[in-house]
């Protein structure tokens, strides 16, 4: 038997040899088609493998009658319907490993980016100003991290934070006082994150009790001054509230990689000097693209066989 796999984002050509190699996969890739292109496309493939490009709607699924895996290169499965994939019993597969340390890598080059204004200096010395006072940065040593959220990516941040020698405190529903003293941090409800903290990061899914978790409410706790950070999920961070507690100087600076709306294209967050920004890369690094791919390649070929994976 041969199965039919149609791959509709760019995926690690060398993540996906585990499909290729495989005798019984027939393999096509198409990027950049039309939802009513990949709608036709469908029709007769048993997987199909997504990064966070492609929306898989019902509408999709419902068209996609041979239909038996979704697979998604990548941890959030928000581009998907799930609730549409169980209707019609297709399992979704994603990739929680591959691409924890190059969030974590990410996350703190946001921060060193926000502590010494690096992207602002680097404009403006390409603009041909050489000004040292307007970028007079901080120290990260000594200061405090809040994580709000300490699941892998978070825990691979806190122990880079403390690597640069900053206190780190967690909020996470799972994390034990065990647990955090074994990592050497605090642990505290949000509240006591947002009250202690110099920088903030967010490393949680986007769910209803996460949506705009650092909304108003939570900037008026922050110390004045503070520096955030977002290269989990656009949503966890209310942007309206983000806006208004710069322009008030509550915060200092924001790093933005994921957005409420993506693409994005002119937010008013990104006419602030005070905001960096890049366009959802916290995952894009060669070796990310690579062990995501070869791990969802790995179970949509087990899935497709009959057997069973961990991360469906
Ligand atoms: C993920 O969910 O794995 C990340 O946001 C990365 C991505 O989608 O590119």
């Amino acid at each position: 038997m041969t199965y039919r796999v149609f791959i509709s984002d760019p995926l690690s050509e060398d993540g996906i040899y585990p499909l290729q190699e495989a005798d019984d996969m027939e393999v096509v890739q198409e990027t950049d088609l039309t939802n009513e292109q990949l709608h036709e496309r469908l029709t007769d493939y048993d997987a199909l493998l997504v990064r966070s490009q492609t929306k898989v709607t019902r509408e999709l699924i419902e068209n996609a009658h041979r239909l038996k895996v979704i697979g998604r290169a990548g941890v959030g499965v928000d581009n998907i319907d799930l609730e549409a994939a169980t209707e019609y019993g297709i399992m979704v597969v994603n990739a929680p490993d591959g691409n924890t340390n190059s969030a974590a890598e990410h996350t703190m080059a946001m921060l060193a980016s926000l502590a010494r204004n690096i992207p602002q200096a680097d404009a403006a010395l390409k603009q041909n100003r050489w000004d040292r006072k307007a970028y007079v940065g901080v120290e990260m040593k000594g200061k405090t991290l809040g994580i709000v959220g300490l699941g892998r990516v978070g825990a691979e941040v806190a122990a880079r934070a403390q690597g640069q020698r900053m206190n780190v405190i967690a909020y996470d529903p799972f994390l034990t006082a065990e647990q955090a003293d074994n990592l050497g941090i605090r642990s505290g409800s949000v509240a006591d994150v947002l009250q202690a903290a110099d920088f903030i990061t967010a490393h949680t899914p986007l769910l209803n009790e996460t949506k705009h978790i650092i909304n108003k409410e939570a900037f008026e706790q922050m110390k004045d001054g503070v520096r955030i950070v977002n290269c989990a999920r656009g949503g966890i961070i209310d942007e309206d509230a983000l806006y208004e507690a710069i322009i008030n100087q509550k915060v200092a600076g924001a790093g933005l990689d994921v957005f409420e709306e993506e693409p994005v294209y002119d937010h008013k967050l990104l006419e602030l000097p005070e905001v960096i920004a890049t366009p959802h890369l916290g995952a894009s690094t060669v070796e990310a693209q690579r062990n995501v791919a070869i791990d969802v390649s790995n179970d949509v070929v087990t899935i497709l066989r009959g057997g069973v994976t961990q991360n469906a």
